[in-house]
């Protein structure tokens, strides 16, 4: 029986996806823009069953039948691309899973890479981002090493709504995220929930919406420009103001804690005060993801590995494009 395994890479934004305008396609209300990070890696095995039933394994443990993303994610796949296969999947994150690390944008976007492979399907990029899209939205952009651009397209079927990967993983070399985790928990509130909860009540949704969109053409002069200055600043306003969103949502989306904005800011502090170019963003989440260059990063870790309450400091360089191996 044929099995492949793959390997993706969560997909940090930049530029934030937030909020639906299609939940059950998941199609966002705005453009993003992500890089993949090598130090978060999802290894999945994946092969066909005889039997007409899926059996899931994450993190080596069994994931039960009903009502999970995963097999709601599969069955979505078999209707979409009109297939009768059932799977066995084992997938391992090299980090934790569900706390705000973007697990589901790598696991998804390897089973969409998986499935391609095994039914023989020869889909094209775009057909696999969409395919992903349906797992989680963040997953239409893990389908791609490298730095990523996933367009919210507009017509209403979503064949539009795609990611392209705009640098290849080798454009920008010294660049670096330093990952900051604080815990190994999962988080209190998953984005689909909050991110739709900030769409209908947060009085600061609207405009964060329009201004993301507008970050969007800078960013990318900044990154063909590889200007750190730049890619920083857009990176942390577009934070700033979607924490704003967040806390302002009903219920309050606080995802983070003591240690979180402890670690914010002396990461702030360094900038300030000792002119290091490091910036600052997060996720729905308590992690804490620094953007800066290679020759700053030993720094900027030893200034955090400090700090009460932290559980790791990783340093991160943008992955290669995932791999599907045949085995
Ligand atoms: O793809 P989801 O449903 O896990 O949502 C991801 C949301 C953020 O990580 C906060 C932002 C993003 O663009 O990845």
């Amino acid at each position: 029986m044929q099995k492949v395994k793959v390997i993706t890479h969560a997909n940090l934004a930049l530029i934030k996806y937030w909020g639906k305008r299609d939940t059950t396609l998941m199609l966002p209300t705005k453009g993003s823009i992500g890089l993949s990070l090598s130090a978060l890696e999802t290894t999945t095995y994946m092969s066909s069953n005889k039997v007409a039933k899926d059996i899931i394994f994450l993190d080596s443990r069994v994931i039960s039948e009903q009502d999970n993303p995963i097999t709601k994610f599969l069955d979505a796949a078999r209707s979409l691309l009109g297939i009768n296969k059932y799977f066995s999947i084992d997938s391992k994150n090299s980090f934790p899973t569900a706390s705000g690390l973007a697990s589901s944008a790598s696991g998804f976007a390897a089973l969409a890479l998986g499935i391609d492979s095994l039914c023989n399907l020869n889909l094209s990029m775009q057909e696999i981002s969409i395919l992903a899209r349906l797992g989680s939205g963040s997953a239409a952009r893990s389908v791609y090493g490298g730095y990523v651009f996933w367009d919210q397209g507009k017509k209403q079927d979503g064949t539009d709504c795609y990611a392209k990967q705009i640098f290849q993983p080798s454009w920008w070399p010294e660049l670096r995220v330093i990952i900051a985790t604080t815990t190994q928990s999962k988080k209190e509130f998953s984005s689909r929930y909050g991110m739709q909860q900030s769409v209908e009540t947060s009085p600061t949704y609207t405009t964060w919406l329009n201004k993301s969109q507008g970050r969007i053409k800078p960013l990318l002069k900044a990154l063909e420009e590889k200007d750190i200055a730049k890619v920083g600043a857009i990176t942390e306003e577009d934070w700033t103001d979607l924490k704003e969103v967040m806390l302002t949502t009903q219920p309050s989306l606080n995802y983070w804690t003591t240690t979180s904005y402890a670690i914010i800011d002396k990461v702030i502090a360094l900038r300030e005060q000792k002119k290091i170019n490091c910036y600052v963003t997060t996720d729905a989440g308590p992690h804490v993801k620094i953007i800066c260059l290679a020759d700053d990063a030993a720094q900027i870790m030893q200034t955090l590995g400090e700090t009460q309450g932290l559980v790791s400091v990783i340093e991160s360089h943008i992955s290669g494009n995932p791999t599907v191996e045949i085995q």
